[in-house]
């Protein structure tokens, strides 16, 4: 789907080349700017539909018409925007998404979206990504597919950086969804790090892969030890775009990619398996959000670390009561191998600190516990640093994502203590279970300001939602471009 502006132009003057013009629509009833035009050129059909109630500018209606005029554009979308007042990043961003989804259904050419009247400047960018964002879903391996995404959107009136940073933004989280939404067998660590390889080449970032031998005299051994099952080896993948001075340090993003997590010999149960391809969701993000940096030439520097690895079961698994001594030196006693995030983290954590990053964030599909306390749509947050921790929630909330902020009291690190190790991978039953991890992570970052992102329930979502397909989300990516681009005063 090509993404470009069009300057404003009066409804009539769009011809039939146009399949389809899309409106907007208060709920007390007002037009948008090209909405009253097209209701001028058909006698009033629009209002009279309003008076009617057949159309109720509620938020995410929308009425796909035939043009009732014998010229011009084939169809009208009336898409109801509630108030227009009331509009923020978050309703800007899903309108956009709902009009797209509600366009899939069959081959379409050029779309005009004139929202510009409806939609206050700040928050075009988000309609744009919501745009492109929907015109994908998880249909990877459909034939034939099912969601046909328009041939052109073009937003009237929006400039034209807009439109092209919204397109990055939206294509960029299709990048990390797709990575999600591939199934295991396809997506592995060799995968992830060709694809990583590809695109630093394609974009101007650069890209190195450790592989198990590099790992070994990494002394990566806690990492190692995750993926010493699978047939597939592990991999570092440390991506690093420098888009300021040599001398700024670094900003460092840390994934987690187990692109299947089947529990080890702590297995699973089936229901909790099915889903777990999305376990590598941390550093599809991490790719993602380095992507969307690259592209939109942000003058910052960033370091990417992803640790890409497969939990398996095989007669050489981690066993329950191993001890493993990490990179650092910490040893770790594995009391279930299903906790293998942070054992993975561990390792990866020590890599990124060596950058001397001014800070280190991470992105972790770690622990079912955040979803019991938060719930599917609200990524924990997890910090050793008040200001860090305060600057991810400021740029979440502009970007209207869902972070919130989880205690981490030092009297939790007991809960983590082992007998024969320095750490253990769980804590003390299930009491506290997406701080525990925390803790454990927090282990591993020295002194460095540190913040970890839950984003167990929010990065796959079980069920579409009008502006979205079920599946992955690409969820935090918008919130990390936003905390590292140079804030705008308002
Ligand atoms: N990958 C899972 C966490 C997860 C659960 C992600 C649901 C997405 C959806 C993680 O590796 C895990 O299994 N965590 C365990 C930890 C426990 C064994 C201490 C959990 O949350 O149950
Ligand atoms: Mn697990
Ligand atoms: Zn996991």
């Amino acid at each position: 789907m090509k993404t470009s502006t069009l300057a404003p132009v009066s409804a009539a003057a769009l011809d039939s080349l146009v399949q389809c013009c899309v409106v907007g629509l208060e709920s007390h009833g007002e037009l948008s700017e090209s909405g009253k035009q097209m209701d001028m050129l058909g006698d009033g059909w629009l209002t009279r539909a309003v008076a009617r109630g057949d159309l109720s500018g509620k938020r995410g209606e929308l009425a796909l018409l035939p043009n009732p005029s014998g010229s011009g554009v084939q169809s009208i979308l009336v898409a109801g925007v509630g108030d227009r007042e009331s509009m923020d990043a978050e309703a800007a961003f899903e309108l956009g998404g709902t009009i797209i989804r509600r366009l899939l259904d069959r081959p379409r050419g050029a779309i005009v979206v004139a929202l510009e009247d409806f939609v206050p400047s700040r928050f075009q960018v988000d309609l744009v990504a919501g745009s492109v964002m929907a015109a994908e879903g998880q249909d990877l391996y459909q034939n034939p597919k099912k969601n046909h995404p328009p041939e052109m959107v073009q937003f009237m009136g929006f400039a034209e950086e807009v439109v092209d940073k919204g397109s990055i933004l939206g294509s960029s989280m299709n990048l990390t969804r797709r990575l999600v939404n591939e199934p295991a067998n396809h997506l592995y660590p060799e995968r992830f790090a060709q694809i990583a390889r590809d695109l630093a080449e394609e974009w101007g970032f650069e890209c190195e892969v450790w592989d198990e031998q590099r790992l070994d005299t990494e002394r990566c051994h806690a990492m190692l030890a995750v993926g010493q099952a699978s047939d597939h080896e592990s991999k570092l993948v440390i991506l690093r775009y420098r888009g300021a001075d040599e001398e700024s340090p670094p900003l460092a993003l840390v994934g987690k990619g187990v692109t299947f997590d089947s529990g080890g010999l702590s297995i699973k149960p089936s229901p909790s398996m099915v889903d777990m391809k999305c376990d590598m969701a941390g550093a599809a993000t991490v790719l993602g959000t380095i992507l969307a940096l690259a592209r939109m030439r942000v003058p910052v520097n960033v370091m990417g670390y992803c640790g890409l690895v497969e939990n398996m079961i095989a007669g050489n698994a981690l066993r329950l009561g191993d001890v493993i001594i990490t990179r650092s030196g910490k040893s770790i006693e594995i009391l279930n191998t299903d906790a293998e995030g942070r054992v993975v983290l561990a390792d990866v954590l020590n890599v990124a600190i060596e950058a001397r990053p001014s800070a280190i964030i991470d992105l972790a599909t770690l622990t079912g516990a955040c979803m019991v306390a938060l719930g599917t749509e609200v990524c924990g947050l997890f910090s050793n640093d008040p200001q860090l921790a305060g600057r991810l929630e400021k740029a979440s909330r502009e970007v209207g994502e869902y972070l919130w902020p989880m205690p981490m009291f030092p009297f939790y690190a007991e809960l983590i203590r082992s007998k024969v190790a320095d750490i253990k991978n769980t804590g003390d039953g299930r009491w506290a279970g997406a701080i525990t991890a925390a803790k454990f992570l927090e282990e591993f970052v020295e002194n460095v300001p540190w913040a970890h992102i839950d984003i167990a329930g929010p990065a796959f979502a079980e069920r579409a939602k009008g502006f979205r397909d079920a599946g992955g989300t690409g969820v935090m990516l918008r919130t990390l471009v936003r905390f590292l681009e140079p804030s705008v005063a308002e």
